[in-house]
């Protein structure tokens, strides 16, 4: 079997997508490995959670960095060096990219939206869906480029809009599916990679 490819997962908060690609990075023939769980800030949850799980979990604070996010992004830049990662993966990672690390890591960062992109890129996109009465909602694992949320679409799924449905409520049903796509399309794009 081809070595497995060396993955970073950045993360800002819960870190659930981050458990979902950890737990199928334990198949023995998963193609990737994540390597290092990194977050932006020292009360991310999900730091805990992938120390518990064996997994490096470094922070790199972006306050002493202050308005400079160019510079905290290259000091995150230099950590994923360090450690010989080869692709990244944001995992509700909550800070917008400056063109040096969407540059640096171009075809190799992947993201994982809470909608069927194009649709509802940014913030509230349950509530949005709602709002409009659309019928389905879903996910998107993207490649990042410079635009927020608009790079090109690597997997989606989609789940239904149900009657009564608050943004709650529809941000579980999506979840589940985030949690089934990011580690499958993860995959899928370490295999591509050879
Ligand atoms: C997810 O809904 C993801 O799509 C979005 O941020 C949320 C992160 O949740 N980008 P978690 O930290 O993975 O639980």
């Amino acid at each position: 079997m081809p070595p497995k490819t060396r993955v970073a997962v950045l993360i800002s908060g819960r870190g659930s997508n981050m458990e979902a690609l950890v737990r199928a990075a334990q198949a023995a023939d998963c193609p990737f490995e994540v390597s290092l769980v990194l977050a932006n800030k020292p009360d991310a949850g999900g730091l805990e959670t992938a120390q518990a799980a064996g997994i490096e979990a470094l922070c790199v604070d972006q306050k002493p960095f202050g308005k400079d996010r160019e510079a905290h992004e290259r000091a995150i830049d230099a950590a994923l060096r360090e450690r010989g990662v080869q692709v990244i993966a944001l995992a509700g990672y909550m800070r917008i990219l400056t063109p040096f690390l969407v540059d640096a890591w171009e075809g190799r960062m992947l993201n994982i939206h809470p909608s069927l992109l194009p649709k509802y890129p940014g913030l509230d996109t349950h509530g949005r869906a709602i709002a409009a009465g659309d019928a389905e909602a879903g996910c998107t694992v993207h490649l990042v480029t410079a635009g927020v949320d608009e790079g090109p679409v690597l997997g989606q799924a989609r789940v239904p809009v149900l009657p009564g449905d608050d943004e709650h409520a529809l941000s579980l049903r999506v979840l589940e599916q985030e949690h089934r796509l990011y580690p499958e399309t993860l995959a899928a794009f370490c295999r591509d990679l050879g």
